[in-house]
Parts: C-alpha cells; structure tokens; sequence
C-alpha cells in the first residue's frame, strides 16, 4: 500500500484516535460474535506496546435520526458498552468507556488516559452528523488527539466523519487490519495467478452487479449460485416458481449471460422446497423444472459436481456470498461442499469477501482454511468491484 502505515508515525506516547469496526451482533447484550474485535488487536496491541493513550471510535449497528422514538430506541439497542467490555477481556490495559460521543463528559475521559489505557467512545452513529460526514463533528473528534489511524476496514466504504472526515485535521495512518485486507485482496484484483476464479453467490442480483461485471473482466470463471441465481434461470427463459426473483434485473442478468458467455457457470440443478423453513417437503429438480408452488434455497448435486470441475486447478479462487440458505441446515450443503471444494485446492489463493459467506465458512468450520477471510461486507465487495475506498483514499501518502 503507498498509504502511511502505523509504523510510519510516532505514536509513542501520543494520544491516537483509531477508527476500528466493532460493529459486532450483539445477543442478550452480550457480543454473539467477537471476530471484528480479535480482528483489531494487532493495532491496538502495537500501540499499547507504543505507550499511547488510545481512543477508539466505531459504529454499531444503524441509528435513525428521523423519527425520534425511533432514535432512542435504536440508541438504546447499540449501545458500545457490551462491547467495550469485551474488549477488557481481550488486552492487557485498562479499558475505559465513554458513554457520551462528545462534550465535557468525553473531553474529561480523553484527559485522564493514562499512556497505555484505552477509552471506548460511544457508538459514533449516536451522532447524527456521522453518517453525513460532518466537518464539525469531524474536527471535534481530531481534536480529542495527536494522530488518526483508520483500522475500520469493514467500513472503508463509508465516507463518514469518522473513517474519512477526521483525517482532513490529523496525520493519518492505516492499521495492520487495512493494511492485511487491502494486501490480500489485491492479489486477486493485480496480477492474480491463473486460473482466477470467482464464485459469487447471495440473494440479489441487485447488489453484485458491478461485482460480476468486474469479475467478468478480470477472472477466468464467474461462478453464480444462491438467491441471486433464479434472476438468471428466468432471463434464460425458465420459470421460478416461488424462489426469490428480481423481474426488474432480468434484462440486466441477461446482459450479463451475452457478456460472460462460456466464462459465465450456473447452476444446472437446485433444492426446492414448499415453504421457507427446513420442515417443508423438499425435493432436486432441474434448473429448468422448477415447480410453480415451489422455491429454490440451494443448489443440488450436480452443480456440486459442475463447480467441484470449474474449480480444478484453480490457483485464486474469490468467493462471496452463499449458495443457499446455509443457516438452515438442510439448505447449507451447497454452501459446505463450495467451502471443501475451494479449501481442497493445493497451493491456491483462497479468498472470502467477507459478508455472509464468510459468516458460513466460520459456521461451517474452515474459519482457519482459507487464505483471507475478510472483515468487511460491503467493503471487501466495493474494492472488489474496482471502486475506489473513501477511507483509504483518505489516508496520508508514504513519503
Ligand atoms: C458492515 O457490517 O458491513 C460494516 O460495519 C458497515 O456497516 P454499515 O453497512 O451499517 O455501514
């Protein structure tokens, strides 16, 4: 990366704000998952080891600013105080937490940060300004420190006054998070080693277009499964029946077939089942014979088998987004047998863009057998897409 790193600013004994993504499930108040905050532990630790006062900024689930009963009780649901204490189980430091994002109340925490302590501030999308990247708010939140670093790299994509806006009053830096995903996924946007295939997957067709059309250009393969492949079988000109279906994209989705031709891999068979829950009468049917009363929810074993093929010899395999209802165990198999399928390949680069299908190979267990597993959804999708990430782009230059 031509962006300064960590290592590249004095942090000793400085008082460095760190963008991070805690954006974690929470269940019962309790974090349900804690891959996001393990994630951020090499920054945090470097800095510890640095003697910085460390002020970590992140979102926390979606705050709405509209409707003030809603407001409250969105607040109410993410607050960052779970997952600060998290955080405390995790590090060898102090852990503070700021229920406030500013005013003297935060101002009086910063103040008393030891060297070496931590302060968590509060949600940042308390504020309503976050998500509209105010200068304001921004130069607030600087001027609570000497440096910024950006570690967030599951919210890189955000133009926010956190992950962005901060950097325009403060030296800035990556973390070792940025830096580690933006590495991995280069190596499949630059140069990758051939054959590259991409297998994409997930509900919509609407929300991967621009990723299929990049990956298009640039991969050997464009493998499509999940939800978004019944958009597909339409434009072929099959019928659906009940399975998930966006009629506004069929021309899209054609557009897409005439482009990718042979490069272009669908499934040739698919589980279908009544209802949308895994008691429902299931049952293999062709791609083309889809009952009407019924909905796909995974591929079936002959597409197993056709992409098993697809995927021989690959050398970087890119994988985003599941190939059916993995969270029903009975519609996870597609799922499973893509994940051994890719994790089998010898000497390959194995990447999940993050999202839900790496929330399936953790689930599935090959959380350790890939490659990269990201950390960002929309991220990870967007620098995938070739799009530009405004939470890099505005990190300062290595001199
Ligand atoms: C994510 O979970 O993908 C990131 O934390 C970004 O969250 P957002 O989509 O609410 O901005």
């Amino acid at each position: 990366m031509s962006k300064q790193t960590v290592r590249d600013i004095d942090v000793a004994g400085k008082k460095v704000l760190v963008r991070v993504d805690f954006n974690v499930p929470l269940k019962d108040g309790e974090v349900a998952d804690d891959n996001r905050i393990n994630a951020a532990l090499p920054t945090i630790n470097y800095l510890l080891e640095q003697n910085a006062k460390i002020i970590l900024l992140s979102h926390l689930g979606k705050v709405d600013h509209k409707d003030p009963q809603k407001t409250e009780s969105d607040k109410a649901k993410n607050n960052m105080e779970p997952v600060a204490g998290k955080l405390q189980e995790k590090v060898d430091a102090k852990v503070h937490f700021s229920p406030v994002t500013r005013g003297q109340e935060l101002d009086d925490a910063v103040a008393a940060l030891k060297d070496g302590e931590i302060l968590v501030v509060q949600n940042t999308r308390y504020e309503a300004g976050e998500s509209k990247n105010d200068p304001e708010l921004a130069k607030y939140w600087a001027s609570l420190a000497d440096v910024y670093v950006s570690d967030a790299f599951g919210s890189v994509h955000r133009a926010h006054a956190s992950t962005v806006g901060v950097a325009d009053y403060l030296d800035s830096a990556s973390g070792f998070l940025v830096q580690k995903e933006i590495d991995a996924l280069s190596t499949a946007l630059d140069n990758p080693e051939r054959p590259f295939v991409a297998i994409l997957g997930g509900a919509k067709v609407s929300d991967k277009i621009g990723l299929i059309e990049h990956l298009l250009d640039i991969a050997d393969k464009v493998i499509i499964g999940g939800g978004m492949a019944y958009t597909f079988y339409k434009a072929q000109g099959h019928e659906v029946g009940t399975s998930l279906l966006e009629a506004d994209k069929v021309e899209i989705a054609k557009e897409i077939m005439e482009k990718g031709k042979d490069k272009l891999v669908l499934p040739v068979d698919t589980v279908v089942a009544k209802e949308f829950n895994e008691t429902s009468d299931s049952k293999t049917v062709k791609a083309s014979e889809i009952p009407a009363d019924y909905m796909g929810l995974d591929i079936g074993p002959e597409t197993i088998k056709l992409f098993r093929k697809e995927l021989e010899g690959a050398k970087t395999v890119v994988w985003n987004g599941p190939m059916g209802v993995f969270e029903m165990d009975k519609f996870a198999n597609g799922t499973l047998e893509v994940a051994k399928a890719i994790v089998e390949l010898p000497n390959a680069n194995t990447i999940i863009g993050g999202g839900d299908s790496a929330a399936a190979a953790i689930k599935l267990g090959f959380k350790d057998d890939f490659t990269h597993i990201s950390t960002g959804g929309g991220a990870s999708m967007e620098f995938l897409e070739g799009k530009e990430l405004p939470g890099v782009a505005a990190i300062k230059e290595r001199k």
